[in-house]
C-alpha cells in the first residue's frame, strides 16, 4: 500500500496534506480527542471567550501550559518529511489545524486555520507579542495550581496598556481567519490527491476540507491512529503513526 500511495502521490497534479493534533503528538503535544487527549482532561468550553471572562485562572493556567511546551517542542519526522516533499514540489499546499508552528519550524509553509499559539495580543490595544510573554517569570507555577495557589499575573496583562492578553488562537465560537480559510478551501477544491494526517475531522468547518477535495474528484489517504468519518472515502488508509508513514512515502517518492 506505501508503494501505490507514493506512486499516485508523485504523479498527482495538485496534492494537498491537511493535518490535525495528531501530526504532534510524536513532538510530545497532546491532540484533544485521543485516550490522551486534552479534551479528556478539561472541558472543551474552557477554549472560550466566555471562559477567558468566568474562569481566567484555568484559561489562563491551560494556555500558560500549553504555551511552554510548544516552545520546547520540535518538528518530527512527519513534520521533515512533509517540508522535504513540497520543497521538491509534490505539496502544493499544506493546510494545518494545528496552532504549534512546527509545520514552519521544519522548513515547511502551512495554511493555519486555527490560528496560532506563538503569539498572544491585547484584548484592549491589540499589540502582539510572542507567546513566551504569557508565561510566569517565576517558577513553580505549575505546582503552584495543582496546590490550588495560582492566580494568574501581570504576565497575563499587555506591557504597553494593562489590558488582558489572549491567545492568538481561533476559540470556540469564533470565526476562522478569513484569508487562510478562502485559501484552504481553495486548494481542497483544486486538489486531485488529498493527505488528511493525524485529525479526528471532528470539527467544522476545517473538517470540509477533505469533503471538497473529494466532490472535486480527488483520491483521498488518511493516516491517522483512530477511525474518522472519512475513512470509509479513502483510497488508502494507515491506522498508524503519521511520522513513520510521511517518512516511508518520502523516501519513496523523493528518496
Ligand atoms: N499518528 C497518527 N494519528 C495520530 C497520532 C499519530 N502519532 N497521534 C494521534 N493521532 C490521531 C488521534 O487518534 C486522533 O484521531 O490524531 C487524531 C487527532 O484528533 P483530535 O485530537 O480531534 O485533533 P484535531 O483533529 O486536530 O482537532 C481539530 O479541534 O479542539 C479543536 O482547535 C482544536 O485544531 C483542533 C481541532
Amino acid at each position: 500500500m506505501l508503494d501505490d500511495v507514493a506512486a499516485a502521490w508523485r504523479t498527482a497534479r495538485h496534492p494537498v496534506v491537511f493535518t490535525g493534533a495528531g501530526m504532534s503528538t510524536e513532538s510530545g503535544l497532546p491532540d484533544f480527542r485521543s485516550a490522551q487527549g486534552l479534551w479528556k482532561q478539561r472541558p472543551e468550553s474552557l477554549a472560550t471567550m466566555a471562559a477567558l471572562r468566568r474562569e481566567p485562572d484555568e484559561f489562563y493556567f491551560f494556555y500558560q501550559w500549553r504555551i511552554a511546551r510548544l516552545w520546547e517542542a520540535a518538528p518530527n519526522a512527519g513534520h521533515a518529511a512533509l517540508a522535504a516533499l513540497a520543497a521538491a514540489g509534490f505539496v502544493k499546499r499544506l493546510i494545518t489545524q494545528n496552532v504549534d508552528g512546527l509545520h514552519q519550524r521544519a522548513g515547511g509553509e502551512a495554511v493555519e486555520l486555527h490560528g496560532t499559539l506563538r503569539t498572544v495580543s491585547c484584548l484592549r490595544c491589540g499589540a502582539g507579542y510572542d507567546s513566551r510573554t504569557l508565561l510566569p517569570a517565576e517558577p513553580g507555577w505549575e505546582e503552584a495550581y495543582r496546590a490550588g495557589r495560582y492566580r494568574p499575573g501581570r504576565e497575563c496583562t499587555c506591557p504597553h496598556c494593562g489590558g488582558g492578553l489572549r491567545p492568538d488562537v481561533v476559540l470556540f465560537g469564533e470565526s476562522l481567519p478569513g484569508a487562510a480559510w478562502e485559501e484552504a478551501a481553495r486548494a481542497s477544491r483544486a486538489a486531485d490527491f488529498f493527505v488528511v494526517v493525524g485529525s479526528s475531522l471532528a470539527v467544522g468547518p476545517a473538517n470540509l476540507c477533505p469533503a471538497f477535495a473529494l466532490e472535486s474528484g480527488a483520491r483521498l489517504a488518511v493516516i491517522n491512529a483512530e477511525d474518522t468519518h472519512l475513512d470509509g472515502r479513502a483510497a488508502w488508509l494507515f491506522r498508524d503513526k503519521a511520522a513513520g508513514v510521511l517518512a516511508a512515502i518520502r523516501e519513496r517518492i523523493i528518496g
